[in-house]
């Protein structure tokens, strides 16, 4: 033993010299949700929702998988170019610590929905509420760092973006012709049920600290490659999936509404990507697709069959494909729904649009 008690304290005020959390920092960034949104965290566990083989990643700096389910790039990776951060890390990565924790995590797992029976089939995957147990660990690690306090500011401070609800229709009441949940409930009583409990997660990251928080919807389901390859003989979408879509929507809305109005503060965002997503499905040419009904990497119809895989087919060029694999969207269509995020005008992002949010809370 060496060192004394003042060697000890010299050091470990060194560290924290090495942290630097002034205001000009980017803001700290969290995500929560489902494959939408996962950057890794499957990767670290015993799952089969995994995107960690070629060709995920094909497009990616490194041209190797990541765990995204995209060919390179996904949303929360873009809006942390905006902020104008480094990409989260997700949290179960052994690498994220030290001041790597400043810029914030990522806790999104494939396969998770609002319930929590669902994904069950994917077996090993961090449930919504586990997401939240993860956040409120994160700022015990963060708080022995930099104390309690900075702590505080700096999650109160963060932008959090949540993705659910897809999954709960695809991978859970649509999953098999006579689901339990699609047994148990009718459709729009469904809904109600699963509003019901996304109301408790969002007042959850409400209690742990989150203040700005944007919630999107859901995309068109109906109109996602495995949906048009398992029940479109004419290439339309399905209108069955469609209508969940459209009765989750407007539902989440005003769920958001309502916890606003209790809180008295826009903390909630609502980010319409089922509208986004119609944009470029209605009309693909606009914005630079061949095609929004196939998908770059897959099999069978449409692409839309199993999974992508090193065996199936890949279209040369991705930025003329709106969706990657059968459900997730190519690094340049999610380049196309940040825009929106960041510049969209009330009938996508309300009550308002991120440069908005950016705008506002660097004056405060
Ligand atoms: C889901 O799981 C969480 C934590 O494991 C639990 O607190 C919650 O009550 C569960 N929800 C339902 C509806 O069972
Ligand atoms: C969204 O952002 C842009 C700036 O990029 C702004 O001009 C516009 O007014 C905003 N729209 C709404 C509805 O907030």
């Amino acid at each position: 033993m060496t060192m004394n008690a003042s060697a000890i304290l010299f050091f470990s005020l060194a560290v924290l010299g090495t942290l630097p959390v002034s205001s000009k920092a980017a803001r700290a960034f969290f995500v929560f949700g489902d494959s939408l949104v996962d950057n890794g965290n499957n990767n670290y566990l015993a799952t089969t929702a995994r995107a960690d083989a070629p060709p995920y990643g094909i497009d990616s700096p490194t041209r190797r998988p990541t765990g995204r389910f995209s060919n390179g790039l996904n949303v929360p990776d873009i809006i942390s170019e905006n902020l104008g951060s480094e990409p989260l890390m997700p949290y179960l990565s052994p690498e994220l610590r030290g001041e790597k924790l400043l810029v914030g995590a990522n806790f999104a797992s494939a396969g998770v929905g609002i319930l929590n029976d669902t994904g069950i089939q994917f077996v090993n995957i961090i449930r919504i509420w586990n997401q939240l147990h993860y956040f409120q660990q994160y700022q015990q690690r963060l708080s022995s760092l930099i104390g309690p306090e900075q702590t505080q500011s700096l999650v109160n401070q963060g932008l959090v973006l949540i993705t659910l609800g897809g999954n709960d229709f695809v991978n859970n009441y649509y999953l098999v012709p006579y689901s339990l949940r699609s047994r148990q409930f009718t459709l729009p009583d469904y809904v109600t049920y699963l509003m019901s409990e996304y109301k408790k997660i969002l007042a959850g990251l409400y209690e742990l600290g989150a203040r700005r928080v944007l919630v999107t919807g859901t995309g068109p389901l109906g109109c996602v490659p495995a949906e048009l390859a398992l029940r479109s003989r004419t290439g339309q979408c399905d209108p069955e999936l469609n209508r969940a879509s459209n009765l989750f929507n407007p539902q989440l809305i005003q769920v958001l509404n309502e916890l606003n109005g209790q809180i008295g503060s826009d903390v909630f965002v609502s980010v319409n990507v089922y509208t986004m997503h119609m944009d470029f499905i209605s009309d693909p040419q606009a914005y630079g697709f061949v095609t929004s009904k196939v998908a770059c990497c897959g099999q069978g119809p449409y692409n839309g069959i199993g999974l992508c895989t090193v065996l199936s087919n890949v279209c040369p060029n991705r930025n003329i494909y709106a969706f990657w694999d059968a459900f997730h969207p190519t690094e340049r269509a999610n380049r196309m729904l940040v825009s929106q995020f960041m510049a969209g005008t009330t009938k996508y992002m309300s009550p308002m649009n991120l440069s908005t949010i950016l705008a506002m809370d660097s004056r405060t």
